[in-house]
């Protein structure tokens, strides 16, 4: 094993997010530079690889390889009911409020990572008898994690945050001791692959979750995914963010903190 890769200039890195840009279509600008660059050198250094410039072409040449550091790139670690007591307050007062004013409720989970969020909110709708009149659509960047998410195969690990009469209710357990989620709460959630830094939005949606996602982008990336999301929803809908999220200068962009970490579009 190399000691690791030697140090690495600026214009090695620029050069490196471009070449990725050109050969996977994600742009790597939009991510905060240091703590990216932190991650991808240890990246380096796990590979074996000598330098930047090495371990680029190592990436080139083993599909396998660029599919592993994509994934590894977007952190994808998720729970069901993620910040429990927000998700009560979704449970208690956002959905019943939206779904008093609608007929029918369009909801989106973007960077749904394993499905966690996606699934949760499935299990909030069925409760409260609005399966049937609501549709979720779930979407990553990362393929691998939405496998995850569509098989709807969970481990125990994967499942730590959910009370126990959820798992009895909505979870089939396997032979092999994975759990499955029901078949009608999975066939209720839509997936789609969709990075959220260039790809097409959802519209009409009544509530987007977008949580634990924008922290690894910059100022700028942020401001726009918002604007984005704030064009996304219907009036009156409701942007649920993850809890060290805000969004800055939300009132002169046109929307309303109706309660900490939820905004709802004027
Ligand atoms: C930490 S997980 C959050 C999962 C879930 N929202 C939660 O809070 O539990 C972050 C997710 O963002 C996704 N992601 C990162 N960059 C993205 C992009 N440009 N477009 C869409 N999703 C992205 C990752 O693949 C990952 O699944």
């Amino acid at each position: 094993m190399f000691p690791g890769p030697r140090v690495t200039t600026p214009d090695e890195f620029s050069r490196f997010k471009r070449q990725i840009k050109d050969k996977t279509g994600l742009d790597l600008e939009s991510y905060k530079s240091q703590q990216l660059e932190r991650r991808i050198l240890a990246m380096v250094k796990q590979a074996d690889q000598p330098s930047l410039g090495h371990f680029y072409r190592h990436l080139e040449t083993s599909p396998a390889a660029l599919r592993l550091f994509l994934d590894k790139l977007t952190i994808n670690v998720s729970d069901f009911f993620r910040n429990p007591e927000r998700w009560d307050h979704l449970a208690k007062t956002i959905l019943p409020d939206l779904a008093r004013q609608r007929p029918k409720l369009k909801l989106w989970s973007a960077g749904c990572s394993i499905g966690a969020e996606a699934y949760s909110l499935a299990m909030l709708l069925t409760e409260m008898n609005r399966m049937a009149t609501s549709s979720i659509s779930a979407t990553d960047i990362d393929d691998t994690s939405m496998k995850q998410a569509k098989s709807g195969l969970f481990s125990d690990y994967d499942l730590k945050g959910l009370p126990p009469h959820r798992l009895k209710q909505h979870f089939i357990t396997q032979p092999d001791g994975m759990h499955q989620i029901s078949e009608p709460l999975r066939r209720a959630v839509q997936y789609r692959v969709v990075d959220l830094l260039k790809d097409r939005y959802e519209n009409n949606v009544d509530l987007i979750l977008c949580r634990n996602v924008v922290i690894y982008f910059t100022e700028e990336a942020k401001a726009e995914i918002y604007r984005r999301f704030y064009h996304s929803l219907n009036d009156g809908g409701i942007l649920f963010v993850g809890g060290t999220e805000r969004i800055v200068a939300h009132r002169e962009a046109g929307w309303t903190m109706i309660s900490p970490f939820f905004y709802q579009k004027s």
